[in-house]
């Protein structure tokens, strides 16, 4: 009888971007008393952490004020989503965590902050390698000073590979050591597919803890091909507040989840977030709108990273091809290291939460007991 009652209560509790409430979505699986103690179990489909604290708060506070205010309340949560990642690509072996930085629109700072986190991941102490991906704009190579590295080639086990660059302890690669910086490269399709491949594949990693990925901007061919060339652990969506930065944002995260491609979304940074003079911290002049990549994000239900104002030593840093995230003590490289923190945090979630990206597996979600 209990039971049914709490079950009524809990209806009225809804998932954000859900429209149905949580017992009819199936996220309440089950629950059942233990003596004193409510025993809940949920069923989430987003491996996003602030969610399943949001889900759990919700229903405690909704315990507490409708059914008994003195309830204790345990909870069993797993992520089960409909269906699991699916990549049809070979893992690249000896790398452990491939995690590709994507953006809707160009310029907004994706490689920026791809050579940054790269960057802050190996002054962690992981092993790190930078892959820049955008074909047809390489700034890799000029943001850590490596523009006129060649790399080299080596023979393992009878097969041609070609060495990462180093630079700044990072192994490197990019179209940008083979095209020229100044060279225009017109890469159709197809062809660019081939030698992102190349690059990927033909590649002496060695081990890596991370493989970050800069990506082209958008959601074309290169995405898709790329998608199913490597088994990506994840995806982090680079954006600026305003709107029309905004908007392409949702077609990349569309993509992301799409079944075909199913990459878990870690979570959004917000770059170029509000503007402030050096010594006036407190006065922030927000140049393209208000916190509207934050905003964005729970309204996708993904994770904030955090955000990123303008900083005129982020762009000179690029400039000079040392990261800002190298300097010591500075604004900018210690908020770059927070959102890497977070970045980690969030990707032991996803790790432990759901399994590997591999070939296709489809599994249907089974009704539960509470509905
Ligand atoms: N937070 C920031 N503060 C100041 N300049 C920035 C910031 N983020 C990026 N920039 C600058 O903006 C320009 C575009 O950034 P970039 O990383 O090349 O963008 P994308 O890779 O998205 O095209 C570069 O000159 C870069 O130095
Ligand atoms: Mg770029």
């Amino acid at each position: 009888m209990y039971k049914d009652q709490l079950i009524k209560i809990l209806r009225a509790l809804k998932l954000p971007g859900s429209k149905d409430n949580i017992v009819k979505d199936c996220t309440l699986e089950d629950l059942s008393f233990e003596g004193n103690v409510i025993s809940i179990k949920l069923n989430l489909k987003s491996p996003a952490m602030h969610l399943r604290k949001k889900i759990e708060q919700d229903i405690l506070h909704i315990i507490h004020e409708r059914f008994d205010s003195k309830a204790q309340v345990k909870f069993h949560s797993q992520v089960k989503l409909h269906t699991l990642p699916l990549i049809r690509g070979m893992e690249i072996s000896g790398v452990k965590n491939i995690i590709a930085i994507a953006s809707g629109k160009g310029g907004v700072g994706k490689s920026t902050v791809s050579a940054n986190i790269a960057v802050s991941l190996a002054m962690m102490g992981f092993k790190t390698g930078l892959l820049d991906a955008d074909i047809y704009g390489p700034s890799i190579p000029l943001m850590l000073d490596v523009e006129s590295a060649r790399p080299l080639s080596t023979n393992i086990n009878g097969k041609e590979k070609i060495i990462p660059v180093d630079a700044y302890g990072l192994s490197v690669l990019s179209m940008g050591f083979f095209a020229g910086s100044s060279q225009a490269v017109i890469w159709r399709g197809p062809m660019a597919t081939k030698v992102l491949r190349k690059l990927i594949r033909d590649a002496h990693w060695g081990e890596l803890d991370f493989l970050i990925v800069d990506l082209p901007p958008g959601t074309g061919d290169i995405h898709l091909s790329l998608m199913q060339e490597i088994p990506l652990t994840a995806v982090v969506i680079v954006s600026t507040p305003q709107k029309i930065a905004l908007s392409d944002v949702r077609k990349s995260v569309a993509m992301f989840h799409m079944e075909a491609i199913n990459v878990p979304v870690l979570g959004m940074i917000e770059n170029m977030a509000y503007f402030s003079l050096e010594g006036q911290p407190e006065l922030q002049y927000p140049i393209f709108g208000n916190k509207g990549a934050q905003e964005f994000a729970s309204e996708l239900t993904i994770p904030f990273l955090g955000e990123i104002p303008i900083i005129q030593s982020i762009r000179e840093a690029s400039d000079v091809g040392r990261p800002a995230a190298l300097q010591k003590n500075t604004f900018a490289a210690e908020r770059f290291m927070e959102i890497t923190k977070k970045t980690v945090e969030q990707l032991v979630y996803r790790n432990t939460s759901i399994p590997p990206t591999e070939a296709l597996r489809i599994t249907t979600m089974a009704g539960c007991k509470a509905k």
